[in-house]
């Protein structure tokens, strides 16, 4: 089985050439393209693709796919927003995914996020290198006694609430299917967000979720909230969280992913002009930390990307139950 491997990083292949012996029959070709609607026919010839978060399989892009008689699609992650899965259904294509790789990485990193934003660690380095040694604009708040709402309990908000309960804080948590065997505090989304002094989202992206929050719940927000996004962009509406940042609500913001992120992200754009500005007005302000969606970028997260996905494709080679299929 042939399986084109689109979006392919030097750190993707070394973690999936290590496991190349123990899959003899599947054969991985990689390529640095990334899957949008002009590079869907690169294709042609394989039995299947593998794609990642930013990958384009929207309905036109899945046509194309199924036009090259792609019958699998294997994302090498957890979330599967960016796929059209009415239109994969329709033409016959399983989807497959990675449920769940490390939930430790991801929440580890919204916690990096916290502190550096709480404490300025990434301006303080700065200017530390520069021989600046004063402490003015550095001021954080602590983290022990204060408490932390978690928008979805599933691995990864689990992880996060551990972690939180770890700096001795207080865990509120909100997921439409509580989760009683953890023992967290369930509350209403309302009343996670006026009680809370960290707000970290771990919930998906769906219609539902889409801008939960918004100038609205921003409102109800406790002022000088930490806010921590380390799911999808599209949970925050950027312009009310920049109305927001502006009027002083938010202590301190950390963003892995947000709502521009599939024009450069993974891309080296050091050299270019964006054409877009959100990312720069969010930069621009002194409590803002901004990473590129990295939360998953960890040696046991890629070693369990690699495993699960070519678990994935020899259960479609073999006919097997396809456990980690994703449909509607
Ligand atoms: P999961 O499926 O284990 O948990 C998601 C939880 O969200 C579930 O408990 C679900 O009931 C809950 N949920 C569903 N609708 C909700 C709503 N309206 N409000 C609140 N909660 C809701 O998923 P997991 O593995 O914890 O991942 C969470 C998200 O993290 C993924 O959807 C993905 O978008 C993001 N992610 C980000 C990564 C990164 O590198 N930054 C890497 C991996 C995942």
């Amino acid at each position: 089985m042939k399986i084109l491997f689109y979006g392919a990083k030097d750190y993707d292949q070394q973690f999936f050439d290590k496991l190349k012996p123990e899959y003899p029959n599947i054969e991985f070709v990689f390529i640095e393209s990334n899957l949008y609607k002009e590079t869907a026919s690169l294709a042609a010839g394989n039995d299947g693709i593998c794609a990642f978060v930013n990958a384009d399989l929207s309905a036109g892009v899945i046509e194309e796919l199924h036009h090259q008689r792609i019958r699998l699609i294997l994302m090498r992650c957890a979330g599967y927003n960016n796929v059209d899965l009415a239109k994969a259904k329709e033409c016959g294509i399983s989807v497959l995914r990675v449920p769940g790789y490390s939930p430790e990485a991801v929440a580890e990193h919204a916690m990096a996020l916290v502190l550096t934003a709480n404490r300025h660690t990434h301006k303080a380095y700065i200017k530390c290198r520069e021989n600046n040694f004063s402490l003015n604009g550095l001021m954080g708040i602590n983290l022990y006694g204060k408490t932390a709402g978690i928008v979805g309990t599933g691995k990864i908000g689990l992880a996060m609430a551990r972690i939180c309960q770890g700096f001795g804080m207080k865990v509120l948590a909100y997921d439409p299917f509580p989760n009683e065997k953890t023992g967290l505090i369930y509350v209403s989304l309302g009343q996670l967000f006026s009680s809370s002094d960290l707000i970290s989202l771990h919930c998906p992206l769906t219609p539902e979720t889409h801008h939960i929050v918004n100038r609205e719940s921003i409102s109800h927000m406790k002022d000088r909230v930490i806010l921590v996004n380390t799911s999808r962009g599209g949970l925050i509406c950027t312009e009310d969280l920049i109305a927001g940042i502006r009027d002083h609500k938010f202590f301190a913001v950390g963003l892995d992913v947000y709502e521009e992120e599939s024009d450069f992200v993974y891309e080296d754009m050091s050299e270019y002009i964006l054409k877009t500005s959100t990312v720069q007005r969010l930069l621009s302000f002194p409590n803002v930390a901004l990473t590129s969606h990295q939360g998953f970028f960890t040696e046991e997260a890629l070693t369990n990307i690699a495993e699960t996905t070519l678990e994935n494709a020899e259960a479609f080679r073999t006919d097997m139950e396809l456990k980690n299929a994703v449909s509607l």
